[in-house]
């Protein structure tokens, strides 16, 4: 698929099909994430891998409300930030890093034809709080977004136009 056409198709997915996202495109997904670019090249992202229903039913319950789709998810992936592998720390760049990876990931997905969904962890303190517990994290290792993947029920694709002229301010503001 074109690059463009990839970007501008893709859409959260919340409803998946039992298909199985094969070892090797999971591992595409994750090469993905983890060839962004990187402050400092200090690449600070860090993935917790799942496939397993009853691991993906509680961190749905960890990560609150709006997480049912992983309950419905193929595999689902936490992505994490060490803040103390990140240019400047805590304060500084690992939330873009690791954004970067994420986003990453849900464009090749897209790419191989497989959906995804972003469900907000950081920076709700409540729920990267309950993913550390869950996990026995370091307080150090921040979950900053929970990714469901799953093939979608609904196969429709469709190039949208999100442009918006208001939101570019050429030579000033
Ligand atoms: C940081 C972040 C947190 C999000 N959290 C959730 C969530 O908790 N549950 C959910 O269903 N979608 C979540 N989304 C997906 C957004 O709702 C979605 O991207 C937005 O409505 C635009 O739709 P689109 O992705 O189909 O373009 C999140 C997206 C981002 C970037």
């Amino acid at each position: 698929m074109d690059a463009i056409e990839n970007i501008l198709s893709r859409k959260s997915v919340r409803e998946f099909s039992d298909k199985e996202i094969s070892e090797k495109d999971l591992k595409t997904i994750l090469t993905a994430g983890m060839s962004g670019p990187s402050a400092v090249n200090m690449r600070p992202f860090e993935f917790i891998v799942t496939r397993k229903k009853a691991l993906l039913e509680q961190i749905a319950e960890a990560n609150g409300p709006y997480s049912g789709p992983l309950k419905l998810a193929n595999v689902g992936i936490i992505v994490c930030g060490d803040i103390d592998k990140a240019y400047l720390g805590k304060e500084g760049y690992w939330i873009i890093d690791s954004t970067i990876a994420a986003q990453n990931m849900i464009l090749a997905a897209n790419a191989l034809g497989i959906g995804s969904v972003w469900l907000g962890t950081y920076p709700e303190k409540a729920k990267y709080t309950a993913i550390q517990k869950l996990f026995s994290l370091s307080n150090h290792v921040i979950p900053l977004g929970t990714l469901a993947f799953g093939y979608p029920l609904d196969n429709k694709r469709e190039v949208r136009d999100l442009y918006e002229d208001e939101k570019v301010h050429l030579d000033k503001w």
